[in-house]
């Protein structure tokens, strides 16, 4: 497999990084995780767009044609369907301070693997998902895609060690996002789905069930979203780069409605396969 590292399209046995980068020792750095459909990316721009939120979020300043470098390392890798990993740390310090200089060179990263075309694939290829809730353990900044996973990491061990899937967060008594994904609930033909801020991550897929629904006179709203609104829910979904929009079928042992893919989610999918395809 070929990686990109800071300037270089190098094979990945040969990539390799300073142990006083800040990423490695303090999860100093952002990310992005971008799906290409057959070597195309998909919603490119979106990403980049928040690639550079988070970057102008944390200060690090660094200039890369990023639209190149991810499309020929694409390439490389044989084009096809792909997730693209992309990570900027601030860089190797040559010691382990809090403190950093403003000048320093970014570590760029980028590798790819494979993934399956789920709109290809159609809707029954889509397995719906169980979840339990769980506190969100995290900081004040989640809408900056930082790499210091640390408490999505532990929810998603926890709801395996339930015998589940996946993990929701609520904080305060609100619902956030998965561990990593955003979150949405259907209720008598409304999709809802929590504010963007800082307690969540403004995710590109999110962002594209909003904007299909309102194409497709689909009514939405951005709310607080409690236990007990979650539970009563006709259908939920999370959605992500990777997974697009997937059924949560049950939370906490209980079903989701009747534990079946929803009508609403059903007709999300297509909407997103036709755009997909276009
Ligand atoms: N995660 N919320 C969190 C906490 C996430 O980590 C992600 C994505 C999302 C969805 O964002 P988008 O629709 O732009 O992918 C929401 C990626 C896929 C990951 O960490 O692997």
């Amino acid at each position: 497999k070929t990686v990109y590292l800071n300037g270089e399209f190098i094979a990945e046995e040969q990539a390799t990084v300073s142990v006083f980068d800040r990423g490695f020792l303090f999860g100093d750095s952002v990310y992005e995780v971008i799906p290409f459909y057959r070597g195309q990316g998909f919603r490119l721009n979106e990403h980049l767009h928040r690639l550079e939120y988070s970057l102008r979020a944390i200060q690090i300043a660094v200039e890369h044609d990023w639209i190149a470098i991810l499309t020929r390392l694409v390439e490389l890798n044989g084009g096809g369907n792909l997730s693209v990993y992309l990570q900027i740390s601030r860089g190797n310090s040559g010691n382990r301070s809090h403190v950093y200089d403003a000048e320093m060179t970014p570590t760029v990263f980028a590798c790819c693997s494979p993934i399956k075309d789920i709109y290809s694939a159609g809707p029954e290829s889509v397995v719906g998902v169980r979840a339990i809730v769980t506190a969100d353990l995290r900081w004040g900044r989640c809408d900056i895609k930082s790499t210091g996973l640390l408490p999505n990491i532990l929810v998603m061990q926890q709801a395996r060690q339930a015998g589940v899937e996946e993990a929701l967060m609520i904080r305060d008594g609100l619902l956030t996002e998965g561990a990593s994904c955003n979150l949405m609930l259907v209720d008598k033909g409304v999709i809802y789905t929590p504010k963007r801020g800082s307690e969540i991550l403004g995710g590109t897929t999110r962002a594209l069930i909003l904007e299909l629904a309102a194409e497709n006179g689909i009514p939405t709203q951005e709310v607080d979203i409690d236990y007990d609104r979650l539970m009563s829910a006709d259908e939920v979904w999370i959605s992500s780069s990777t997974r697009a929009v997937v059924p949560v079928l049950e939370i906490d042992g209980q079903p989701v409605a009747d534990g079946n893919k929803g009508p609403l989610w059903a007709r999300m999918f297509e909407l997103f396969t036709r755009y997909q395809n276009n």
